[in-house]
């Protein structure tokens, strides 16, 4: 079948319980970007960022994978061609609903970081201020996530991906984060089938094939199920 290119958003977790950004009492209505997710945030108050990114953590530990998670991976494991999802999500809800080898181009709560060295570990459940990193001994650990201003992960990677995709498709994000809101028209560039799945057009729909409008959990696993041409249960 080729090569489906997938990119995933908050959208595709919400209904497993975890808010997204920007739609209406999201988490950018409840916090400030500049003071959550900027290195220049996390340097004015550890304390406040790692609260935020703990209170997320232990949110994602308690969510469960939900029918477009599930259908990503059976698409993954089923389809004949390669099936590549690269997410802007920190939750692990894709690994949970069976996905393998998920590019998390945002970064991960699963994960720590030292800022002064680049070591990873995975994260305490709680991460505190002045945490000691286990290689360098340097008190500079933070939350292995992406904030504006940094260079998100794995770009080399997905866009060899996007240059060799015969299917692009975006679930659940609003298009309106760089890099990720410019994938479709690396995908369009190649002369992929671009479709965007969300629950209202998102600002860059007018970029896509096709675009389906719906919950993640209908609309993914219809998509998913024409995909591997069978009829939905
Ligand atoms: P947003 O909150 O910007 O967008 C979520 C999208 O999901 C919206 O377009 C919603 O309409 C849609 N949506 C909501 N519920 C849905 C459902 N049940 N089914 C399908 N779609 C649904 O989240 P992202 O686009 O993921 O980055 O945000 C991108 C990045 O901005 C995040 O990774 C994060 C954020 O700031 C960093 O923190 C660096």
């Amino acid at each position: 079948m080729g090569k489906i290119v997938i990119l995933t958003g908050a959208g595709i977790s919400a209904e497993s319980g975890l808010g997204t950004f920007r739609d209406a009492g999201g988490l950018w209505a409840q916090h400030s970007i500049e003071d959550v997710a900027t290195p220049e945030g996390f340097a004015r108050n550890p304390a406040l960022v790692h609260g935020f990114y703990n209170a997320r953590r232990q949110q994602a530990a308690a969510a469960q994978p939900n029918s477009a998670h599930r259908a990503l991976a059976r698409l993954q494991s089923d389809c004949s061609g390669e099936v590549v999802i690269v997410t802007q999500n920190v939750d692990a809800l894709h690994e949970a609903g069976g996905a393998r080898d998920v590019l998390h181009m945002h970064g991960t709560l699963a994960g720590a970081l030292c800022a002064a060295c680049g070591h990873r570990w995975p994260a305490p459940d709680m991460m505190e201020p002045g945490e000691l990193c286990p290689r360098c001994g340097g008190a500079s650990a933070r939350p292995d996530v992406v904030w504006f201003g940094e260079m998100p992960y794995y770009m080399d990677r997905i866009m060899d991906h996007l240059a060799g995709a015969d299917i692009f498709a975006a679930i659940g994000t609003s298009g309106q984060v760089y890099p990720a809101a410019g994938f479709v028209q690396e995908a369009n560039a190649v002369n992929a089938h671009t479709v965007e799945m969300n629950l209202d057009r998102s600002y860059i729909a007018s970029a896509f094939d096709e675009t389906r409008l719906g919950p993640a959990t209908q609309i993914v696993v219809d998509w998913v199920a024409e995909q591997l041409g069978v009829t939905r249960a």
